[in-house]
This record gives structure tokens, sequence and C-alpha cells, in this order.
């Protein structure tokens, strides 16, 4: 049974992703804003679940979320993110230093706090939430390709320096999957992104999990440094 943790799990990729570990038999610690009640995650997740309400961007909660990784992390799901789109010109400072803060700054510090405990025991796997956009550019998303663009070439560079302890850094870049992230799209962008995609079809947040729960499982344990596209082949 591995510890697991994942953010942003209250929904989305992140609940997905944590009820296939959790179906695979293991233990979840599962990070997320105040948006969902522990209750609620206890009905499905009625054991082998921790919750910490907490703000990845908080200063304060750190020693929180430590101290549940120093009972034990095997695995660490860098999910949460977040999108504050609009086109360069009229960006504000505020929605870049936000996105900034969730998707990318929030992936280092939990990072090098899961590797620091990781290294000392034998070894873990980092999976990382990347994206498709970030190998193109996307229209009004400077801030959220920026991002994604530098979480792939994190991880690279945290596989070169931690394979020497064992552990694993792998990303994951998702096409259009159908999440409330997603589904705040105007239909006519979400029917056209169908149209380019070769499979037809947007993505489910389980073809997410699927890939996630394969990087870390011992399949994959000669696998580190890569960015997987769950995509349907959008960027063929
Ligand atoms: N849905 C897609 O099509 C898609 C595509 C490419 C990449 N991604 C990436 O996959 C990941 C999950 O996406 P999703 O669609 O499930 O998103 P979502 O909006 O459905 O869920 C994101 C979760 O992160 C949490 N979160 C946000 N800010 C947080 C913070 N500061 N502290 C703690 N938790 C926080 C939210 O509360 C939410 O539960 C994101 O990193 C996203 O960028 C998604």
């Amino acid at each position: 049974m591995k510890r697991v943790f994942i953010t942003g799990a209250a929904q989305g990729i992140g609940r997905e992703t944590a009820k296939k570990f959790w179906e695979d038999g293991h233990h979840l610690v599962l990070i997320d804003l105040p948006t969902v009640e522990e209750s609620e995650l206890k009905e499905q997740f009625p054991e082998r679940m921790d919750y910490i309400q907490a703000d990845i961007t908080s200063k304060d909660l750190r020693p929180l979320i430590q101290d549940e990784m120093k009972k034990g992390i095997d695995v660490l799901v860098n999910n949460a993110g977040i999108t504050r789109d609009s086109t360069l010109l009229k960006m504000e400072e505020s929605d870049w230093d936000l996105v900034v803060n969730i998707n990318l700054k929030s992936v280092f510090i939990l990072s090098q706090m899961a590797a620091g405990i990781m290294k000392e025991s034998g070894g873990g796997s980092i999976l990382n939430a990347a994206s498709v956009v970030a190998h193109n550019g996307n229209f009004g998303q400077t801030n959220y390709v920026a991002t994604k663009a530098g979480v792939i070439g994190m991880t690279k560079t945290m596989a070169k320096e931690l394979g020497r302890y064992n552990i694993r850094v792998n990303a994951i870049a998702p096409g259009f999957i159908a999440t409330p992230m997603v589904n705040k799209m105007p239909e006519k962008v979400i029917s056209m992104m169908e149209d380019k995609t070769p499979l037809g079809r947007m993505g489910k947040p389980e073809d997410i999990a699927n890939a996630y729960s394969f990087l870390a499982s011992d399949e994959a344990s000669f696998i580190t440094g890569t960015c997987i596209n769950v995509d349907g082949g959008i960027v063929i």
C-alpha cells in the first residue's frame, strides 16, 4: 500500500485520480481548498484517506502538509491548477501571479518537500499536471501556458537530479478533458475541439487518472523525465 498525496483532489481530474489510487488499495492524502466537506470525501473513501484543507500557496499551511508527508510519502500528484484567461494586452499582473503561484511555484515547493522525504525513505514518484497547450501555445493563456511549459521543464530537471535517489518524476499533458475547468468553456469551442481530436471526443478524467496510476506503478519503474500526452491525438 502506497501513501499517495494528491493536490486539487476535490473535483475533476484530481478526484478521479484519488478514486483510481483508492481502488488500487492505496492510502490517500487529499489536499484542496475548502471546496468540499470532509464528510463527502469520507463517504467515497471511508478508510485509507486523510484530507488536508489547504491552499497550496499558503506558507502557513506548509508545516501541516510536511508533517503529513513525514508519516510517509510514496507518490505526489501535483494536480491542482487554475486558469485566469485573457489576451496578453489585457492580462492583469494579479492573474499572472495567481496562476504562476498555484500551477508552477507550488509544484516546486511541494516537490522539494516530498523529494527530501522520499530521498531518506528510498525513493518515490512525483507526477505533475502539464497540458498539451504547453507544446504549441494557446490564445488567451499566456500565464497558463507559461506555467505548463515550466512544469514540463521542471519535470525533466527534477528527474535528472532525483534519479540517483530512486525518485522518478513524470508529467501528464492532458488534452481537453470533461471537468469543471473545461465545462466553463462555450459549447461552440468544445465542439470545435472535439472535431480537431482524431479520437473524436473529449477526454474523461479517468483517462488521466489511468495514466497517473500507470506512471506511479512498478510497471513504469524505468520511466522518468517524460511527459505523456493523454489527448486523443489533438497535438499530432
Ligand atoms: N481539464 C482539462 O481539460 C485539463 C487540460 C490540461 C491540463 N489540465 C490540468 O489538470 C489539472 C486538473 O484540472 P481539472 O480540469 O481537474 O481542474 P478543476 O478546476 O476541475 O479542479 C482543480 C482543483 O484544484 C483545486 N485548487 C485550485 N487552487 C488550489 C489551491 N491554491 N490549493 C489547493 N487546491 C487548489 C480546486 O479547488 C479544484 O478542486 C490542472 O492542473 C489543469 O491545469 C486540465
